[in-house]
């Protein structure tokens, strides 16, 4: 099975699935990974594992539909079975998530329904949790309010920083978010109706 990856940033997710796609009962690869940003970091890893990349700024695009329609027709040329979303940084429109209706994932540093959006873990610490996470959902036009796929949850510890929180949901996350989508890749091919 066919796995485009949207990035903004570092992308270190992308590289945990682009690894975990190394095993050779993984059910899906990353054929392609595409960005919004020109010099995001993930681009360069993702090019030197030989994996084709793309990156479409804002900037070059007149408007929001326009930018959206590079990102579809880079998808679309790829023919994914998924598309995975991992620290992108764009609200997608509402036409764009239908278009890929159960075929849009995300990977979000919280145990959703708590902490949509953004500075998580300053706002977990803040809350007074003791317990955090992340979670990997299907995307809908609501951000962050998709099906839940899978959750893992991490303690936060009573001097935790942003930062040192931040880094233990992330290590959860490079080992979620693979078998995340490995679970969603092996479901999709149950229901496809030949
Ligand atoms: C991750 O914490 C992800 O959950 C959030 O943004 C961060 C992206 O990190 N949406 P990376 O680019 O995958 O390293």
């Amino acid at each position: 099975k066919r796995i485009v990856v949207l990035i903004s940033g570092r992308g270190s997710n992308m590289a945990a699935l682009v690894d975990a796609a190394k095993a050779p009962d993984y059910p899906g690869e990353v054929v392609a990974v595409l960005s919004d940003k020109p010099d995001a970091a993930g681009l360069v890893f993702a090019a030197e594992a030989g994996i084709e990349t793309a990156a479409f700024p804002r900037k070059a695009y007149g408007s929001k539909a326009e930018h959206e329609a590079a990102f579809v027709a880079a998808i679309d040329h790829a023919q994914p079975d998924l598309v995975c979303l991992a620290g992108f940084m764009r609200v997608l429109s509402a036409d764009f998530v239908t278009r890929y209706a159960g075929r849009l994932i995300n990977i979000h540093p919280s145990l959703l329904p708590k902490f949509p959006g953004l500075d998580t873990h300053a706002r977990a610490i803040e809350a007074g949790e003791t317990r955090h996470g992340c979670t990997v959902h299907f995307v809908t036009k609501e951000v962050d309010a998709g099906p839940v796929v899978a959750q893992a949850p991490v303690p936060v510890e009573p001097d935790d920083t942003p930062e040192t929180l931040a880094s233990r949901v992330l290590m959860e996350e490079h080992k979620l978010y693979p078998k995340a989508v490995a679970t969603v890749l092996r479901n999709l091919s149950r229901n496809v109706i030949r």
